[in-house]
C-alpha cells in the first residue's frame, strides 16, 4: 500500500514543467533553489528581500508569522524573474499549536489511526499558518534511553515504526500534497543517527550493513515506498563516512535500490559539520562531498551559495548533477501546488486549538498512557467511594513540562495541567489535596516533604505526577543516568510512609530506570509528555472514564547499565534462563569462578529488563488461548493465518494490543529471538472474547542476508501472539522450499 500521490501522466507533466523550468535558470537561481536560510522572527531584512528577489533562496525555516510568510511569497511571485515560490519548513513534530504527545508517546498507542490523525490536525494548524514542509516522521530505531532523541522517535522496532512512520506520513502529505491541510512529511534522520554511541547525541554510529538493513533502514524504506516528499540526512559519522556525504546511504540505498525520487535536505549544517568530523578539509570539500551524495538542499549552511559556482569552474562537479536536484525540489513545489497559489489566507488561522483538534489530542494522550503496575487494581479510582485525594509532585500542575520536547509554536497557557484536568472532572465530587512536595524536578529542598506527607494521610489516595522537564530529552539532551532527577525518589518514599494507596503517575520523555521508586508505589501510569490535553487525559484514566491500553515501544532497563537492551537481541551461544543467574548479593565468598551460571547475563541486573516492550496492563484482565495456525508446514510463497482467543476476564470494558511475534530458528544470518510481526487494537467487554487473527506470507519473513540480498529461508519457526513481548503462547510451523 502507499499513498498514490499523482498518476503516471500527472508526474511525466510536472516532470516535464520542472525541466523546462531548469532550463530557463541561470546558475544563481539554480543554487538559490538549493538554499535554505532561516526566517528572521516576522521580519525581513533588506538582505533578504534582495536574495528573494534575485532568486537566491528556495526555502525557509523556522519563520511561522503568516504575513511575513505571505510577503516572502509575494516577493518571490511577483518581483523576482522566475516566479518561484518558496519551501517553508518547520519542526512540527507532535503538533503545532494543539500539542500530542511526544512521539514516543504516540507510539506507545501501536494505533496507526490515531498518530496519523495527530499528524492531519497537526499539518492543518500549521499549514493554516504558511508551513507547507515539516521535518517529521522521526523514524530513527532507538535503542538507547539515554539518547534525548529517543523522545522524537517512534520506538525499537522496525515493524512498529514501519507501521507509524506510515501513518504520520499519511497524516501529514494526505492523499493530496496540493490540498491546503496537506504538508510535505520528511523522513529522517538517514541514517544510523539512533545508534549514537552510549546515547550522546552528534556521536558516531557503527552499525553494521546488515544491522542497517534489517533495523535501522527498514522504517526509511518503508516510507519511501509509501510516498514521503523528503528525506533528511542526518548528523551522524556513519560507519567513518558522516551520513551527510555518504554515498552508499544516499546512492546505493536510497536512490539507486529504492529507487526515491524526492528532495534530500541536509540536517541543519550537516553539510558544513563534515569537516569538524575530519572528513573534509573546508566548506568547499564538504559541499562537494554533499553534491556527491545527493543532497539536494542545504540547511542554515551557505556552502551551496558560495563554492558551488567555483566547484563547477573547476570541474569537481557536474552541471547535470545540479540540474537534477533543482529539477526535484521544483517538482516537489509543483506538487505542493505553490506555483498555482503559495498564498495562505489570514482568516484560515481560526482552525488553531479547535475544538476537535484538542479532542483528537485527549484521545490521542488516553492512548499513549501505560499502565505499568496496577496492585490489587487500585486504579481505576472509585468516583463513588473516593472522598478526597492528595495530589503530589512537582509536575502536578505543571502546564509547560506536559507538551514535552520540540515544541516550538505551543503554548502554557494552552495546555491542562492534571490538576485542572482533575478538578474538572471531580467538580465537588472528591476533593483534591494539593502539594507539588518539590518545586521542580530537580530541586533538592526537602522542606515541603512534612506537607505532602500530611496531605497524604488525611486523603484516600495519592497520586503523585513527576518526571522530567522538557528539556531534559530532544536533541542534544542526553542523560547519561535515567532515574527520577533531583529528590523525586526520596519524595515518593516519604510519601509512602503515609500508607494510602499509591498512584504514580510518570510524565518523562524517555524510559526511565524506576527499580528505586516501583516498591513504594501501588500503581504506576507512564503517561511520557502527554501535550496540550495530557491533565484531563490523565484524570480520565484514574477515574476509570477510560481504560489505559498504551503498550510500551521500547524496552524499559531495570539499570543503565543494561544498554542497549531491547526484546528482538539474538540468542547469543550461552542464553540465560530464569533461575539461571546468580544475583551478585547471593553469590558466596570465594564462588568458584564457573559456579555462579555462564550465560548472558549481569550480576547486579540479571537479564530482563524492568517492563518488556509491548507491555501495557489495562482495566480488564486479558487472557489469551488456543493458538493455532491455518498450516504447520507452508511452501516458500504461500501465506499462513496465526489466529488466538483474547478474553476479558476482567470487570471493565478495556482495549488490547494483539502482538503477533515471530522466531525463525536458523538462519543464514542469526535471527533476533522474537520479532514483531502484527498488531491489532481490540475493544472487549468484560466476559467477552474475540478470535483474532494475522496473515503472514514468506515474504514477511524476509531478512537480508550477508550477500545484502533480501531473502526468506526455509526452516523452522516460532510464532506467540500476546499482549507484549514476553508472550508465553506460541506454536511452531515449517516452510518448506
Ligand atoms: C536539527 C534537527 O536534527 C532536525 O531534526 C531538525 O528538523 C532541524 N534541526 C531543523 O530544525
Amino acid at each position: 500500500m502507499n499513498i498514490s500521490i499523482l498518476n503516471e501522466s500527472q508526474c511525466q507533466s510536472i516532470s516535464d514543467q520542472a525541466k523546462k523550468l531548469v532550463g530557463e535558470m541561470t546558475l544563481v537561481e539554480k543554487i538559490g533553489q538549493m538554499s535554505q536560510v532561516f526566517g528572521h522572527n516576522a521580519k525581513i531584512p533588506n538582505s533578504m528581500r534582495e536574495d528573494l528577489r534575485a532568486g537566491k533562496i528556495g526555502s525557509v525555516l523556522n519563520e511561522v508569522d503568516l504575513p511575513t510568510l505571505n510577503e516572502m511569497q509575494r516577493i518571490c511571485m511577483e518581483e523576482s524573474r522566475l516566479k518561484i515560490p518558496l519551501l517553508i519548513g518547520r519542526d512540527v513534530i507532535h503538533g503545532f499549536k494543539t500539542i500530542f504527545p511526544i512521539p514516543l508517546g504516540q507510539a506507545a498507542s501501536w494505533d496507526p489511526d490515531m498518530v496519523e490523525k495527530g499528524a492531519h490536525v497537526a499539518a492543518k494548524e500549521a499549514a493554516s499558518k504558511g508551513v507547507n514542509w515539516t521535518f517529521a516522521p522521526m523514524i530513527d530505531i532507538s535503542r538507547d534511553p539515554r539518547w534525548g532523541r529517543i523522545a522524537e522517535s517512534l520506538g525499537e522496532d522496525p515493524f512498529l515504526c514501519s507501521q507509524l512512520g506510515k501513518a504520520m506520513v499519511k497524516g501529514f502529505q494526505g492523499n493530496d500534497l496540493n490540498h491546503k491541510n496537506s504538508i510535505a512529511a520528511c523522513a529522517k534522520h538517514f541514517a544510523g543517527y539512533g545508534a549514537a554511541e552510549a546515547g550522546k547525541d552528534y556521536n558516531t554510529a557503527l552499525i553494521p550493513e546488515n544491522e542497517m538493513r534489517n533495523v535501522y533502514l527498514r522504517p526509511f524504506q518503508a516510507v519511501a515506498d509509501f510516498g514521503v516528499a523528503t528525506f533528511m540526512s542526518a548528523f551522524c559519522d556513519l560507519n567513518g563516512v558522516p551520513a551527510t556525504g555518504n554515498q552508499w546511504l544516499m546512492k546505493q540505498i536510497l536512490r539507486q535500490e529504492w529507487g526515491f525520487d524526492g528532495v534530500v535536505v541536509s540536517d541543519w549544517d550537516s553539510i558544513v559539520e563534515m569537516t569538524v568530523h575530519g572528513f573534509t578539509e573546508d566548506d568547499a570539500g564538504a559541499a562537494r562531498a554533499a553534491i556527491q551524495a545527493g543532497i539536494d538542499m542545504e540547511m542554515a549552511s551557505q556552502s551551496y551559495r558560495y563554492h558551488l559556482h567555483e566547484l563547477l569552474q573547476r570541474g569537481k562537479i557536474d552541471i547535470d548533477q545540479i540540474n537534477t536536484m533543482v529539477s526535484r525540489i521544483l517538482e516537489l513545489k509543483f506538487e505542493l501546488g505553490l506555483f498555482e497559489n503559495p498564498f495562505v489566507d489570514e482568516s484560515e488561522a481560526a482552525i488553531i486549538l479547535h475544538p476537535d483538534h484538542l479532542e483528537a489530542a485527549k484521545q490521542a494522550a488516553i492512548k499513549s498512557c501505560v499502565l505499568l503496575k496496577n496492585e490489587n487494581n487500585v486504579l481505576p479510582l472509585s468516583l463513588s467511594k473516593t472522598k478526597s485525594i492528595a495530589l503530589i509532585g512537582p509536575l502536578a500542575d505543571d502546564d509547560y513540562e506536559i507538551m514535552g520536547t520540540w515544541v516550538f509554536d505551543g503554548e502554557a497557557q494552552h495546555s491542562i495541567s492534571c490538576k485542572t484536568g482533575l478538578e474538572n472532572l471531580l467538580e465537588g465530587e472528591v476533593e483534591v489535596k494539593y502539594e507539588p512536595g518539590l518545586e521542580t524536578v530537580r530541586s533538592t529542598d526537602e522542606s515541603r516533604f512534612d506537607a505532602a506527607i500530611a496531605i497524604a494521610q488525611s486523603s484516600d489516595a495519592v497520586v503523585m505526577v513527576v518526571g522530567e522537564e522538557s528539556f531534559m530529552s530532544g536533541e542534544a539532551h542526553s542523560r547519561a543516568e535515567i532515574d527520577l532527577p533531583g529528590r523525586q525518589a526520596q519524595l515518593i518514599n516519604a510519601v509512602a510512609s503515609a500508607g494510602k494507596p499509591l498512584i504514580l503517575v510518570v510524565m518523562a520523555g524517555r524510559p526511565l530506570t524506576l527499580e528505586n521508586v516501583l516498591p513504594a508505589t501501588d500503581a504506576v501510569l507512564y503517561a511520557w509528555h502527554p501535550g496540550t490535553m495530557g491533565g484531563p487525559a490523565i484524570a480520565d484514566l484514574l477515574f476509570g472514564e477510560s481504560s489505559p491500553s498504551g503498550k510500551l515501544p521500547v524496552t524499559f532497563p531495570k539499570k543503565v547499565g543494561q544498554i542497549p537492551i531491547y526484546y528482538a537481541h539474538k540468542n547469543t551461544g550461552r542464553p540465560p534462563q530464569d533461575g539461571g543467574c546468580v544475583n551478585i548479593n547471593d553469590a558466596p565468598v570465594r564462588a568458584p569462578q564457573t559456579s555462579l551460571g555462564m550465560t548472558s547475563f549481569h550480576l547486579d541486573a540479571g537479564f530482563r529488563p524492568q517492563f518488556p516492550f509491548g507491555f501495557g496492563l489495562s482495566y480488564g484482565d486479558f487472557r489469551y488461548e488456543n493458538i493455532a495456525t491455518s498450516h504447520s508446514v507452508i511452501n516458500m510463497g504461500d501465506e499462513i493465518q496465526f489466529s488466538a482467543d483474547v478474553l476479558n476476564a476482567g470487570a471493565h470494558e478495556a482495549e488490547e494490543v494483539v502482538q503477533l511475534y515471530i522466531r525463525d530458528l536458523v538462519g543464514s544470518v542469526t535471527r533476533p529471538i522474537k520479532e514483531l510481526k502484527g498488531f491489532k487494537r481490540i475493544k472487549l467487554k468484560p466476559k467477552c472474547r474475540e478470535r483474532v487473527s494475522f496473515i503472514l506470507s514468506t515474504d514477511d519473513l524476509a531478512f537480508y542476508d550477508h550477500q545484502s540480498k533480501l531473502v526468506s529461508e526455509p526452516g523452522l519457526y516460532h510464532a506467540w501472539i500476546g499482549g507484549s513481548s514476553d508472550a508465553s503462547l506460541w506454536m511452531e510451523f515449517r516452510v518448506n522450499e
